[in-house]
C-alpha cells in the first residue's frame, strides 16, 4: 500500500495524532493481509544543517537517534525504516528538496493467504438516489 500526506495541525503535534493515524493505516494492511506500506517522508529538519552535512550523514544521525527530525524520527519511532533518500522530492527549503521512501513490513503478512477483502473494517455500497424534481419545478 501507498500512502502519503499524512498531516497534523502544527498546534497538536507530538500528543499522539499522528501516531494514531499512523495505527489506523496499519491496521488497514493486517485486514488486507497486504505485505507493507511504502509512504514519502519530508525530512523536514535537514536544511537546519545542510551547510556542514550531507543528507545520507543526516539521515543516517536521525536513524541512529543522535538527531531529531519533526517528521522522519516520528515515523521511524512508530516502525517505519528508511528504504531509500529521493532527490526534488517536493520544493520544500526546510528538506533542501529531499525526501526519504520508508516503509513498514506487516509482521502478520501471510504470502500463502488470499487477500482477505471481504475483512476490510467498513464497506460502503453507492446507491444512486432517484432524482429530484428541479427546484421550482413541482406542483405548487
Ligand atoms: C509526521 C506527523 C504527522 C506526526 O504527527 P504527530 O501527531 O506529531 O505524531 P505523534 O505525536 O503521534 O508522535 C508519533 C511518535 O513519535 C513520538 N514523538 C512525538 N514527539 C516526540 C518528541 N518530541 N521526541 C521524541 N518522540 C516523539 C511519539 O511518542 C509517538 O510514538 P509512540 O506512539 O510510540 O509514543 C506530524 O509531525 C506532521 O503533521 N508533520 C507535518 C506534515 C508532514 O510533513 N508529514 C509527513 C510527510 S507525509
Amino acid at each position: 500500500m501507498y500512502g502519503v500526506d499524512t498531516s497534523v495541525h502544527p498546534a497538536y503535534r507530538s500528543r499522539g495524532v499522528g501516531g494514531l493515524l499512523m495505527e489506523a493505516r496499519f491496521a488497514v494492511l493486517k485486514s488486507l493481509n497486504l505485505r507493507g506500506l511504502i509512504a514519502g517522508s519530508l525530512i523536514i529538519d535537514y536544511e537546519q544543517v545542510a551547510d556542514s552535512e550531507t543528507v545520507d550523514e543526516y539521515v543516517a544521525d536521525v536513524v541512529a537517534g543522535r538527531r531529531f527530525d519533526t517528521n522522519l524520527s516520528k515515523q521511524l519511532r512508530k516502525g517505519f525504516k528508511v528504504h531509500n533518500l529521493i532527490p526534488n522530492y517536493v520544493e520544500d527549503p526546510r528538506t533542501s528538496n529531499w525526501g526519504a521512501a520508508i516503509v513498514w513490513e506487516n509482521p502478520d503478512y501471510a504470502p500463502a493467504a488470499r487477500p482477505a477483502v471481504a475483512a476490510l473494517p467498513a464497506r460502503y455500497d453507492m446507491r444512486l438516489r432517484a432524482p429530484r424534481p428541479a427546484f421550482g419545478l413541482g406542483a405548487v
